[in-house]
């Protein structure tokens, strides 16, 4: 069983449905509104745990009532939330996604415990890291830890994946250094290379120009049309799975955690393990929500 861990936000979602932004000053009524677990790395961590991988979780959390909703839903899958440590002061993150009625989406953060992260609670991990095949990061934690996460990371031999998300332009150069796949969209993308994705040719120029920023593959995502590899100097393109898409929220995650759960270390699968990878986030933009929309690998093998 393939051992993964994830160093990560926790956020709950509160999902309002409108049919439109308001214009400054106007009040609107919206359609409807829920509430579903999310969060970058939570997301990232119960991908990898439905894929069958055995999946440890780094995150901080509140001590509120969303915190106990949040470490029920993950002990029910079976997650290793050792160290998953609560801030006696910050709130548990939340996320406000606006869904509008052309299914744009338009998020608000608010980072609350996710931002306490210290290089201190990555040190506390270390073993948990020390023994994982692969060490999943994302954005939405202090940028610090992730450094040092992936320090950690690969002086153990362990695989190194970074999903440079939320968009962000000047990543750390110690960081992507130590990167074995950068794993963006199509936006992350373009603000992290300057160059506008938008076809097999510019797709090839930013991985070319993530390679020459010292990250050693890269996985480019784009959505409903698939996604594009340059590993061990090799390129190809996966198609996407035709869907009828309901909610995009945590289809990249779940592509990452279901990666990360079929990769081999030497990426000689890399092909394979990015169609099931597809296949999974395939389920996930059908059902509303982030962390209920999740599939079981038994939805997904074929
Ligand atoms: O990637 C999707 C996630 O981003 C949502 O669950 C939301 O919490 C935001 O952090
Ligand atoms: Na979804």
């Amino acid at each position: 069983m393939k051992k993964i861990v994830v160093l990560g936000s926790i956020n709950v979602d509160i999902i309002l449905n409108i049919a439109r932004l308001p214009l400054p000053g106007e009040t609107m009524a919206m359609h409807d509104r829920s509430t579903a677990g999310g969060g970058k790395g939570a997301n990232q961590a119960i991908a990898a745990v439905r894929a069958g991988a055995e999946t440890s979780f780094i995150a901080k959390i509140g001590q509120d009532r969303s915190a106990d909703f949040m470490l029920d839903t993950f002990k029910y899958d079976g997650l290793n939330i050792d160290h998953v440590t609560q801030d006696d002061k910050a709130g548990t993150g939340q996320a406000y996604i606006l869904l509008d009625d052309n299914g744009q989406n338009s998020i608000l953060i608010y980072g609350g415990a996710n931002q306490t992260i210290t290089t201190e609670d990555i040190q506390n991990a270390s073993e948990a890291i020390a023994n994982a095949d692969c060490m999943i990061t994302e954005f939405e934690t202090p940028i610090a830890a992730s450094i040092e996460a992936f320090k950690i990371a690969k002086a153990n031999n362990v695989l190194t994946i970074l999903n440079p998300a939320p968009a962000k332009t000047d990543i750390p150069e110690e960081l992507l250094k130590l990167t074995d796949i950068i794993v963006p969209n199509e936006t992350e993308a373009e603000a992290i290379t300057g160059i506008k994705v938008t076809d097999e040719a510019s797709m090839v120029a930013a991985a070319n120009k993530l390679h020459s920023m010292g990250v050693k593959n890269v996985i480019i995502t784009v959505g409903a049309n698939g996604s594009f590899y340059s590993v061990d100097e090799k390129t190809g393109f996966v198609n996407a799975y035709k869907v009828n898409t309901v909610d995009t929220t945590a289809a990249g995650d779940t592509f990452i955690g279901y990666l990360a759960s079929k990769l081999n270390p030497d990426l000689d699968n890399i092909e394979e393990a990015m169609k099931f990878a597809s296949k999974a986030s395939s389920i996930t933009v059908q059902t509303k929500g982030a962390q209920n929309s999740i599939p079981h690998v038994r939805d997904v093998e074929i």
